[in-house]
Formats: structure tokens, C-alpha cells, sequence
């Protein structure tokens, strides 16, 4: 996202009363007798924050006004001098020039005005046929739709950095976790892969959820549609939508695609709350699995020794942000009447917290992940701890004829005995655990070392090399045709 799509949000320092005229109306002024009390002003105004839809505004705009033209409700003269009035203000916007004015209430009443300014009475036509009720919800969704297009190549992006990884690390052992006890030894990639398949159906989310935010509710107007003989199919497809709204009623006034946006969004920063808590595990004292790039990391400015993980744990903490704001939508829709009320305005910051957000984060991961330092020696020497292959041993006298009732008793008698004798599981000499179980040949020297355990999981999904390589493949595809 270029800067330029986005003006620095707030108000210019022209925007005060000073630049207030006297005869300066409202657009809506006509059937009041009193001036709007400064505080109401303040607080219906949304300028401050939804002037980042000015961008998609206009060309909302723009496709109306073309419209309007082919079906003759304007003149091509009238035409021109609207678009070209609504380029000079996109210009102006985009230089930060624009005097954005918080008596003009909100984006679009402050384009509307100034194209007036500028063009004189045509500009009054503009609005012909449109609401800000349909207008807004049409910005909303060129909006979310724009952004969703960026965090999507960012998912992929970020799944192949993964991906890659994974590839190096695909027979790098290391401790899986049940209870956070060491469980079975594991390959790192195939940790790494279990990222990626969160990702990707976060991602599959995302795609599917933009087939409804790509829906047009312009020509809705007010709430119940339009005498004027509009060409909405028309208007769709210059802004690029699939298809029109089918209500008018519902198009003003439903948000359910920013909702299910916020709520991929909370999904998504819960898989990488996941990860960003494994990556500071991983980087503890305890564990020293890994290492973070200097430059992903701070200090402390009390204790010399200190490196945090603060991107990590920020990502981590923002993900209740992203949560609130999945709440704050569900909560802004419930019990609202058919069609559009005020309410709605308060959509917009949290959802455009909830775009901001992910889109940091995702460029956080994307740079990060590929750059950690992996302690490969640490993570074997974990992997080892703890009898972590006793389930191999297990398995190995059940193919050996014993029910795994009795394996498993057997293999925790053996268990037990290296806990007195203070070894690991391949420190047992053969006739000690013959002794136990005299089934046991030489053979089970190669069942319960970690490298043994993990090839054996050879299995579509397992932990073995092989079949890590084999899903890297395969979301490698998958990744190249996105
Ligand atoms: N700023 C308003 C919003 O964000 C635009 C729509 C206003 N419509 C109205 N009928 N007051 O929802």
C-alpha cells in the first residue's frame, strides 16, 4: 500500500472555524432553522477517520457520474467537468493539500462540497440518484476489498518464507510437546509446516469471505432504491464488484462482510499469537532453540545482559485488540432496524484497526521468520531427553508380537529403570532389557534412537523427513498459483 492511497488521517490546520464561511450551508442545511451545536458537530462527525475511504470515494464517484452520462441523466458536458473537478481533488488529497473540514461532517460531504467549490452548480449533480447511505457502503467495501488483496499476497508471501524453512529444517530434530512435556521427538519443518496449514486456511478464509465483500450496493440510494432508470451492472463493473446487492434495503444497511473480515482477522491473530509464543519460548534461557535477528529485538534499560523479544510479544498482545474489535462490529449490528442508522458510522475504526493491524503483522512474520538463528545441537539434545521414544520401543514389541497392553507395560519398567540408573533409554544395555522383556533383540537400538523414531513416522501427515519434503511440495504448488 502506497502511502499516497492513504493522506496522513486528521485535520488540516486550515480545517478550524477561521475558514468557516458565513454563508457556508450544510449540503442537508435546507429544512433547518438553527446552526448545528458545535459539540453535535464534533461528535457525528467522521471526517477524522474515514477521510482514508477519500481514494475509493472518488472512484465511486466517478463510476456513478459515468453512469449517470450513458444513461442520460447527465449530459457528456456535465460528465467532464465532474471528472475532471474530482481529479483535481484527488490531487489535491493526495499532496495533502485538501483542506478536510469537520463542518462538512465526513468524507464524502467534504468531496461533494469542494467539487462545488470548484465546478460551480454541475457539481450539484453529482449526487443525483445516490445517498451516502449506498455510498458509504460501496467505499467500505473498494476499501476492505483493496486491502484484502494486499494481506492475501502478504499470506503468501509469508507461507513461502515458511515453506523454504521448513525445506532446510525437514530432518532438523527436534522435541514435540504434549502438556508442554516432551512427548515424541519431531522435525523442525514439519513444525514449521503446521504453521503453514493454519495460514492456509486463514488464508482460505480470506478468499472465500471477498466473494461477499465484492458485491455492489451502490443504486440502493437512500434505502428503497431509485426512480432514476440507473445502470448498476454498469457501475459494477468499472469498480470491478461480481455482482449487485439484490436489496436495497439490506445494502445500506448490513456490515456482515466487515464482520467477517474482523473475524478472519481474530483468527489469524490467534494462529499467530500461537507462533509468536513458540518463538519466545524457543528463544528462552530454557529452551535456546533459536535465536531473533538483533534488529527484531530491544533491550533492556536496566539490565545490560537483556534481549526481549518485543515483536514477537507485541503481535502477541495485539491480538486482543483484534479480538475487541471482532466484538465491537458484532455488538455495533446487533438489534439494528432494516436500513441504515447512524450506528454504522461507528464501523469504521474498528475495522480499519483490525486491516492496519493485520497487515503490520503479516509484514512483521514475513521479514521475521525466514531470518531466525535454529540452535540445531539444542533441539537434539532436548529431543533426546526425557525418553521421548518410548512409544517407539512400545511400538517395536508390538510388531513383535506382544499386545500394546503389555508393551507399554513393559517399556515402563524399562522407563523406570533409566530413571534409577540416571540414563537415557539407548544407555540400557540389551540384557537389561531382556531381562524385562525377553523379546527384545539387537535390532532395538536403531527403533529408539530420535533419528529412528522419526523416519518411522512415514505416514501421509507424519514427522518423517520424507514426508515433510513431500508437503513442502505440495503447498510450494499450491503457493506458486495463488
Ligand atoms: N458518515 C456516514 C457513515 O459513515 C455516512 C452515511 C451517513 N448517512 C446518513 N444518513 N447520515 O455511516
Amino acid at each position: 500500500m502506497s502511502e499516497a492511497d492513504e493522506p496522513n488521517v486528521g485535520l488540516s490546520s486550515q480545517s478550524t472555524d477561521q475558514n468557516k464561511n458565513e454563508d457556508d450551508e450544510k449540503l442537508w442545511g435546507g429544512r433547518f432553522q438553527e446552526p448545528t451545536d458545535a459539540f453535535v458537530e464534533r461528535f457525528t462527525a467522521s471526517v477524522s477517520f474515514d477521510q482514508r475511504l477519500a481514494q475509493v470515494d472518488i472512484d465511486g464517484s466517478l463510476a456513478h457520474v459515468r453512469m449517470l452520462a450513458k444513461v442520460g441523466v447527465l449530459t457528456d458536458a456535465e460528465k467532464t467537468i465532474i471528472e475532471q473537478g474530482l481529479e483535481e481533488i484527488r490531487t489535491d488529497i493526495v499532496a495533502n493539500r485538501f483542506a478536510w473540514r469537520i463542518d462538512r461532517e465526513d468524507v464524502h460531504m467534504n468531496i461533494e462540497a469542494r467539487l462545488i467549490e470548484l465546478v460551480g452548480d454541475t457539481g450539484k449533480k453529482l449526487h443525483t440518484g445516490r445517498s451516502r447511505n449506498d455510498q458509504v457502503a460501496t467505499d467500505i467495501r473498494l476499501f476492505v476489498r483493496r486491502r484484502i488483496d494486499d494481506i492475501n499476497s502478504r499470506l503468501t508471501a509469508l507461507q513461502l518464507g515458511l515453506v523454504q524453512l521448513a525445506e532446510q529444517h525437514a530432518a532438523t530434530i527436534m522435541p514435540g510437546y504434549t502438556h508442554l512435556q516432551a512427548a515424541q521427538p519431531i522435525t523442525f519443518g514439519h513444525h514449521l509446516m503446521a504453521w503453514v496449514s493454519m495460514l492456509q486456511r486463514d488464508q482460505e478464509r480470506l478468499i472465500d469471505l471477498r466473494k461477499r465483500v465484492n458485491r455492489l450496493p451502490l443504486g440502493a440510494a437512500a434505502l428503497a432504491g431509485t426512480s432514476y432508470p440507473l445502470d448498476r451492472q454498469f457501475v459494477a463493473e468499472q469498480l470491478g464488484f461480481e455482482s449487485v446487492i439484490d436489496n436495497s434495503l439490506d445494502a445500506v444497511s448490513d456490515r456482515d462482510f466487515a464482520i467477517e473480515f474482523a473475524s478472519f482477522a481474530a483468527l489469524f491473530m490467534m494462529h499467530c499469537s500461537r507462533m509468536c509464543e513458540e518463538l519466545i519460548l524457543w528463544m528462552s534461557a530454557p529452551f535456546r532453540f533459536i535465536d531473533l535477528p538483533d534488529r527484531f529485538c530491544t533491550g533492556s534499560s536496566i539490565m545490560p545482559q537483556k534481549k526481549n523479544p518485543d515483536v514477537p510479544e507485541l503481535i502477541r498482545g495485539k491480538t486482543g485488540r483484534v479480538y475487541g474489535n471482532l466484538i465491537s462490529l458484532l455488538t455495533l449490528m446487533k438489534s439494528q432496524p432494516l436500513a441504515y442508522n447512524k450506528d454504522n458510522q461507528e464501523d469504521k475504526e474498528p475495522l480499519f484497526d483490525s486491516l492496519n493491524t493485520v497487515r503490520d503483522v503479516l509484514f512483521a512474520l514475513t521479514e521475521m521468520l525466514p531470518n531466525i538463528q535454529v540452535n540445531q545441537t539444542n533441539m537434539l539434545t532436548q529431543a533426546k531427553a526425557g525418553f521421548s521414544t518410548a512409544t517407539d520401543l512400545a511400538d517395536y514389541l508390538v510388531k513383535k508380537g506382544l499386545p500394546f497392553r503389555d508393551a507399554h507395560d513393559r517399556v515402563g519398567r524399562i522407563v523406570s529403570l533409566a530413571i534409577q540408573k540416571n540414563c537415557e533409554l539407548t544407555d540400557i544395555s540389551l540384557m537389561d532389557m531382556q531381562a524385562i522383556c525377553s523379546i527384545i533383540a539387537q535390532d532395538v537400538f536403531a527403533v529408539i534412537t530420535v533419528e529412528g523414531s522419526v523416519a518411522a513416522r512415514n505416514i501421509i501427515g507424519g514427522t518423517a523427513p520424507n514426508q515433510v519434503r513431500h508437503q513442502t511440495q505440495l503447498h510450494r504448488k499450491r503457493l506458486q498459483k495463488l
